[in-house]
């Protein structure tokens, strides 16, 4: 239950997850999320006057503690081109009453950070992965990253005590397909979850259509056909994976199928851009700047009002309401929020 001090938006959701984006760049061109023709060599990505500092970061952060966020997940872009991403994770992790701290990386750069972090009291990370073949790997995500250096990543974060790993694949029709069957296999019985996407419209320059995602049953179907699964009861409230296990018992997969079966009613989560915006929803098109009250000196109190205000005025659903207005809508895009 929630506590009296529990602050809940307009729909009775509380605030349990915070998202927080520490850059919007990233080393991978994933179709899906930065396409290269807009993002390319001539894209204004922020200056870094405009990106919270660590500290700033952290003060945020104690305040949505203060509100009932008990679950911080680092994202991007990609977390890890941040220099010295360790040192925030090692001061968010003094923070009382953050249960979960975590991270979504494309683990490109893992393998060499992993010990780093894990040392500065990171608790896991989760990792995402659309495909086993090289050429399908590069094909989904346009970089030169062989899908060797991830696997090793993993390997990595798992032998420092990060794991185990969860994996996130997003499915594309007709481009990756055939990796829900070989990521299932690949990880049977080796303690990572795999985690299917579903290809969602967020942002507004990746040229999404309905016809490009393959519904979460559909995956599922696949996997069931080779090795039979069985249901399995929600983690949490509010948990956006749908959970399924090998009836041989090699373990489990989940789906997200944010487009087929939306899950904004259960949706705690707020995210927290890398130049200080809150955006209350993943397909919002616009967030509330703190960033000015941050460097404003405003104190604790002003900040926890802000934040409160914020969350309290929230009724976002878009899942729920997606339709063909709301895809042409001008979305914040997802590595300038995280996924
Ligand atoms: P766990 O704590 O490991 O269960 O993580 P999580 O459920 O927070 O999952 P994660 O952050 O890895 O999210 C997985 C993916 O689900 C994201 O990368 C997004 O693609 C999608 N996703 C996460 N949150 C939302 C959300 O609020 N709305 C929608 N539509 N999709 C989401
Ligand atoms: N649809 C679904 N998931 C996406 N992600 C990024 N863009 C999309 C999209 N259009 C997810 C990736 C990654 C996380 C950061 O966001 O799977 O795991
Ligand atoms: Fe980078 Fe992740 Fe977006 Fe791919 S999904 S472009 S790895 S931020
Ligand atoms: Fe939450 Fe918005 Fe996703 Fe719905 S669409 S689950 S409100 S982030």
């Amino acid at each position: 239950m929630p506590s009296p001090l529990t602050v809940l938006d307009s729909l009775g959701r509380p605030m349990r997850d915070l998202r927080v984006s520490v850059t919007d760049r990233c080393n991978f061109r994933c179709g899906y999320c930065m396409p290269r023709e807009a993002f390319g060599p001539d894209h204004a990505f922020l200056p870094r006057e405009e990106i919270l500092t660590f500290e700033e970061i952290e003060r945020v952060v104690r305040a949505t503690v203060d509100l009932g966020i008990r679950k911080v997940r680092l994202t991007g872009g990609e977390p890890l081109v941040r220099r010295n991403l360790e040192a925030l994770v090692a001061m968010l992790a003094t923070v009382d009453g953050v249960e979960d701290l975590t991270l979504t990386t494309n683990a490109s750069l893992l393998a060499g950070k992993a010990q780093a972090l894990a040392d500065a009291g990171l608790h896991r990370v989760t990792v995402s992965l659309d495909a086993l073949d090289d050429a399908t790997f590069m094909r989904m995500n346009d970089a030169r990253v062989p899908v060797q250096r991830v696997l090793d990543g993993i390997a990595a974060a798992e032998a420092v005590g990060l794991g185990p790993v969860k994996l996130n694949a997003v499915i594309r029709r007709g481009i990756n397909e055939h990796a829900v069957v070989d990521l299932a296999e690949h990880f049977r019985g080796t303690g990572t979850t795999v985690r299917f996407i579903e290809y969602m419209d967020v942002g507004h320059s990746n040229g999404w259509r309905m016809d490009d995602v393959v519904p979460a049953e559909e995956i599922v179907a696949a996997i069931d056909a080779r090795w039979p699964l069985e249901a399995v009861d929600r983690d949490y409230r509010g948990e956006v994976a749908r959970r399924y296990r090998y009836r041989d018992g090699a373990g489990e997969i989940g789906v997200i199928s944010s487009v087929s079966q939306p899950f904004c009613g259960d949706c705690t989560r707020a995210r927290l851009s890398a130049d200080g915006r809150v955006f209350t929803c993943l397909f919002a098109t616009a967030g509330h700047d703190v960033r000015t009250l941050v460097r404003s000196g405003a104190d604790d109190a002003a900040l926890a009002d802000a934040l409160r205000a914020i969350w309290t005025g929230r009724a976002d659903r878009y899942s729920e309401l997606r339709s063909l207005e709301t895809v042409e809508l001008p979305k914040v895009e997802m590595s300038f929020i995280g996924g």
